[in-house]
């Protein structure tokens, strides 16, 4: 059941070409001779040439290939590659194979940051009296960071140099899960950023995670020029232009998503080839990858919305980052009570899709954290998390 879910088989493959034109040819005798000749000799051809790419109607209207079809060589398709087969096994049995059960379950955060965490103190004050339940892991790129909490001295891990945009990016979510996954404790992993905040009280964040079957993940088809537009052929054939995804990169998976992600090399190999920055399409890999990957290997186990919000309305190059002034319980409340998640496309129509978020059949907030703050924002949040975090 699981293997049809996750290589859904190509319709394209079904899609039988417009019937040939004979129009003023009806009235000749000779002409219908020479069309079933034709007909003969291409059904001969059909059954011992099999297109590899096309089935077998591929030249002929459907309706004249009909009565024929119980004798035609069945639909070939083409061959998964080995790379796809490994991929398939492995995809297959992580997907359904048991994880390792922990007695004292924990989130993992792990902060991907170029240097030192302005929140740390809020960050602080939100994990408060609940050790043994959260774990911490800081990538710092560029720069060792300075600390204003002693929950985030020795959290760093081993860094190297993240270029925006390029695969390094994922390169460094991949080693900040890694060693995250080291502590079979961990069984959910939120990659953060340093502009990041949290919206909720631990409890509520963390009965929101532990108690849903999916990993947040946010993944959706844009047919724009900042979407599609993105993809390259040179990704076939594994990867084909209708699975090309886009999404926020900040993502909230589970255990079993974790390690499928460091269990990928196929997908990511055509990523780090294919997707870079500057190359006529301006491809940007940590915002395709996982969301193409997961909708290719486990599209029914995201929830397709990232639980991390970020304000895109006024339609800039950047999100819109929140100054000092602008933190108020209104606006926390604001972003809190979300249950509707919103894509645009990035093509003339601009279209809108608004999604309510549902979790276990219910419709639940959508956000848990949101980005971007100024670290100027960081009293005026103090202040007011115990507000704006209860109820
Ligand atoms: C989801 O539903 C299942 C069964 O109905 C229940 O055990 C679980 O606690 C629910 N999870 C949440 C987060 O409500
Ligand atoms: C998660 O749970 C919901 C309802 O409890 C169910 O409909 C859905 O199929 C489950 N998804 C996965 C990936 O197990
Ligand atoms: C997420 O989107 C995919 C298509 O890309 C769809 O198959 C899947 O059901 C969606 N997941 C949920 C939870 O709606
Ligand atoms: C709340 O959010 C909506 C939608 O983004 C916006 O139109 C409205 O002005 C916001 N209100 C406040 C108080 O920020």
């Amino acid at each position: 059941m699981k293997v049809s879910k996750v290589w859904p088989r190509s319709s394209k493959d079904m899609t039988a070409m417009p019937p040939p034109r004979h129009r003023g040819a009806a009235k000749k005798p000779m002409w219908i001779i020479v069309l079933l000749s034709m007909v003969c000799v291409s059904l001969i051809g059909a059954y011992v040439y099999p297109p590899r790419r096309y089935s077998a109607c591929y030249f002929f209207a459907s309706s004249v290939c009909t009565p024929f079809k119980d004798w035609l060589p069945a639909v070939t398709r083409r061959e998964k590659t080995d790379g796809e087969i490994i991929s398939s096994v492995v995809m297959r049995d992580l997907l359904s194979m048991p994880m390792p059960v922990s007695k004292k379950p924990k989130i993992a955060f792990m902060f991907l940051t170029p240097g030192s965490l302005p929140f740390e103190k809020l960050w602080e004050k939100f994990l408060q009296d609940h050790e043994g339940r959260y774990s911490i892991y800081i990538h710092a790129s560029r720069e060792k960071p300075v600390h204003s909490s002693s929950l985030f001295v020795n959290r760093e891990i081993h860094s190297e140099r993240v270029v925006w945009g390029r695969v390094s990016m994922v390169d460094a979510e991949k080693r900040l899960l890694a060693n995250a996954l080291e502590d079979v404790d961990n069984q959910f992993f939120v990659l953060l950023s340093d502009s990041c905040v949290p919206l909720h009280r631990f409890d509520y964040i963390y009965n929101y995670l532990m108690g849903t079957n999916v990993s947040f993940i946010d993944s959706f088809l844009d047919p724009g020029p900042h979407g599609t537009g993105r993809y390259s052929m040179e990704m076939l054939p594994e990867i084909e232009q209708r699975d090309f995804r886009k999404g926020a990169q900040w993502f909230a998976i589970k255990r079993r998503h974790a390690l499928l992600i460091l269990a990928d090399s196929l997908y990511y190999r055509k990523f780090k080839l294919y997707c870079k920055p500057a190359e006529g399409r301006n491809c940007i890999a940590d915002e395709h990858y996982l969301p193409t990957l997961f909708k290719m290997v486990d599209p029914g186990g995201i929830s397709n919305w990232s639980v991390t919000h970020v304000d895109w309305s006024e339609g800039k190059w950047h999100p819109r980052s929140y100054r000092a002034a602008d933190i108020t319980y209104e606006l926390l409340k604001n972003i809190t009570s979300f249950d509707e998640n919103l894509h645009i496309t990035s093509d003339d129509t601009k279209a809108v899709t608004m999604t309510p978020c549902i979790l276990n059949g219910t419709k639940r907030p959508c956000f848990l954290f949101a980005r971007k703050f100024y670290p100027e924002a960081l009293n005026n949040l103090l202040k007011l998390f115990s507000s704006y975090t209860s109820a």
